[in-house]
């Protein structure tokens, strides 16, 4: 695994946005096959999507052939609901990107059999040939997607109960009352994530730091699911300072060492 700290989360956003950008365009220039991208909702992405939407409207990129699979979405909650994921999916990328509406994939939390939605979406992700890049954020409590603590680091997409921390910290998007936040979701597993040939972790700000620590410094363990990431070969995690103010010194120069090297 490797840590890129960058000074803020504005240099890590633009770092993670380039960076996709540049793997889209490697992948166009040597096969006619799609981009396949994992992708997440949440306030840590939002400044990625930003560059992403500038970049293609500059024609740095282009995603007319990425074919996208969000991570997640709350079960019962309508689509057209301001805090469902479709919506935020829509405002924050989609609707200002040149990506085909065929090529979007968002699970379904209200369809009529939760489970063939789940087995449906992930033989879905197989049929596009598996994911060239996932991207993610990472939990106050450690977890990817919503594989809370106690996910078994094997799981595939599946229907999932929210931890009460998790609500509590969702409630801020439902005016403050965690009992509107939904109780359950269908999320990608821990699995469908590490299946990825890259996976890209952000992290910002100080309330992340507990989970960094734990996700890179602890052990392999579904405590923490991001630290699934330990045995991925293409496991980066792209952290400002403040999330990062956990680990141990020696951690931190290390991670530092490697970036300078690899000019990251
Ligand atoms: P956040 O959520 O980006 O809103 O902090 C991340 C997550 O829960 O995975």
């Amino acid at each position: 695994m490797k840590v890129i700290i960058k000074q803020s989360s504005k240099e890590g956003s633009l770092w993670a946005a380039h960076h996709i950008a540049a793997k889209i365009n490697e992948k166009k220039a040597r096969t006619d096959e799609p981009f396949v991208i994992g992708l997440c909702t949440g306030s840590t992405p939002i400044e990625t999507y930003a560059e992403l939407i500038r970049m293609v409207k500059a024609g740095e990129v282009s995603f007319k052939n990425v074919i996208s699979f969000n991570m997640d979405e709350y079960v019962g909650l309508p689509e057209n609901h301001p805090e469902s994921y479709h919506s935020f999916m829509h405002k924050y990328l989609f609707d200002q990107i040149d990506e085909p509406a065929e090529n979007i994939h968002i699970l379904n939390g209200n369809a009529p059999d939760l489970d063939a939605e789940c087995a449906a979406y992930e033989k879905a992700i197989a049929a596009a040939g598996g994911f060239d890049l996932f991207l993610g954020g990472i939990g106050e409590d450690g977890h990817i997607a919503f594989n809370e603590p106690f996910s078994p680091l094997s799981s595939h997409t599946r229907v999932v109960t929210l931890t009460e921390d998790t609500r509590i910290v969702n409630s801020r998007f439902f005016g403050g009352d965690m009992n509107l936040v939904p109780k359950q979701a269908l999320s990608v597993g821990v699995a469908t994530v590490t299946g990825a040939r890259e996976v890209v972790i952000l992290a910002f700000g100080p309330k992340k730091a507990r989970a960094i620590k734990d996700a890179v410094e602890g052990p392999y363990s579904h405590m923490c699911t991001v630290s699934a990431l330990q045995t991925h070969e293409n496991g980066i995690i792209v952290a400002d300072e403040a999330s990062v103010g956990e680990l141990k010194v020696n951690s931190y120069k290390y991670f530092k060492a490697v970036e300078a090297a690899e000019k990251l």
